[in-house]
């Protein structure tokens, strides 16, 4: 067992607060508020340590807020990543590794076939990333700046983790996500809470603009579908408990843009995940099974 006190700030605020507040039997579930906030002020207000401020967003999100902090990213730099990501795609075989100790970043087109193998059903073309691996489209040194902030604001010391290689038993993870038009899909599910609070999405693409409909939902309490694409942008950058149930519909290609890759809908997720050699990893859950 990997012992996860040591990542923990006991100086940091919010650590203390999640110590009295967080029982792990009553997690939130469903989605209960959206809350939009651009992304410089929220970071100003996490780092301000206000005890008032800082009790009102533990309990926020552990009322199962979702939190969209605007303009995380500029549209520039999404644009940057996804460009070159189309390109390197290009001459990329699917492969697997299992992440051990110099785990290289690779690419897996997840189809039908293969998508019965996840601990949910997922459809998707996706490429991971990790810390220890020649890093050409400059992810890490960009989306550290704001993965701090959410790691503090969980408790841990914000720079937790970035040194880890496997062997350590949990490491950093990027992925970047083509959700395929017409098929690419994840069904309802929570990801597994263990170490990382939240699910931490980065938006890569816009409904309207790239695709029709699909994309990310959230469900209430009535399992009532919400679609979050209706109000993120590129660049943004969106957070909430990973017990949240969450899903991504089939992405509805604009006409004629199919067999554009360029289009579609573009996804980037930021995880702390589990190496592989710990016994009995966790996975996510699906909603119904
Ligand atoms: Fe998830």
């Amino acid at each position: 067992m990997i012992d996860i006190s040591k990542y923990k700030d006991d100086n940091n605020i919010y650590k203390k607060i999640w110590d009295k507040k967080e029982k792990f039997d009553s997690l939130p579930k469903f989605y209960n508020k959206i809350i939009e906030i651009d992304y410089q002020e929220f970071k100003e207000k996490i780092y301000n340590n206000s005890l008032k401020e800082a009790n009102d967003i533990v309990d926020s999100l552990l009322s199962g807020d979702i939190y969209i902090l605007k303009e995380a990213f500029s549209k520039a730099y999404v644009e940057r990543i996804k460009v070159r990501t189309m390109e390197n795609w290009q001459n990329l075989q699917s492969e697997f590794h299992k992440i051990h100790e110099g785990c290289p970043n690779f690419y897996r087109n997840i189809d039908t076939s293969l998508s019965d193998k996840y601990a949910f059903k997922q459809v998707k073309r996706t490429q991971y990333f990790f810390p220890w691996n020649k890093d050409n489209l400059n992810l890490y040194k960009e989306i550290y700046k704001r993965w701090r902030v959410l790691k503090y604001l969980s408790g841990y010391y914000e720079d937790a983790w970035e040194k880890n290689t496997p062997k350590d038993g949990i490491v950093d993870r990027i992925q970047i996500v083509k959700y395929p038009p017409n098929s690419g899909s994840q069904e309802l599910h929570q990801d597994p809470y263990i170490y990382q609070k939240f699910f931490i999405s980065l938006y890569l693409s816009k409904k309207g603009k790239h695709f029709q409909d699909g994309g990310i939902y959230l469900v209430d309490q009535n399992f009532k579908k919400y679609s979050m694409e209706n109000i993120v942008n590129e660049g943004d950058l969106s957070f909430g408990f990973g017990t949240i149930f969450h899903g991504v519909d089939v992405p509805i290609p604009i006409k004629n843009t199919e067999d554009d890759e360029y289009m579609g809908r573009w996804w980037l997720g930021i995880y702390s995940t589990e190496s592989d050699y710990n016994k009995n990893k966790h996975t996510g859950k699906p909603a119904f099974k």
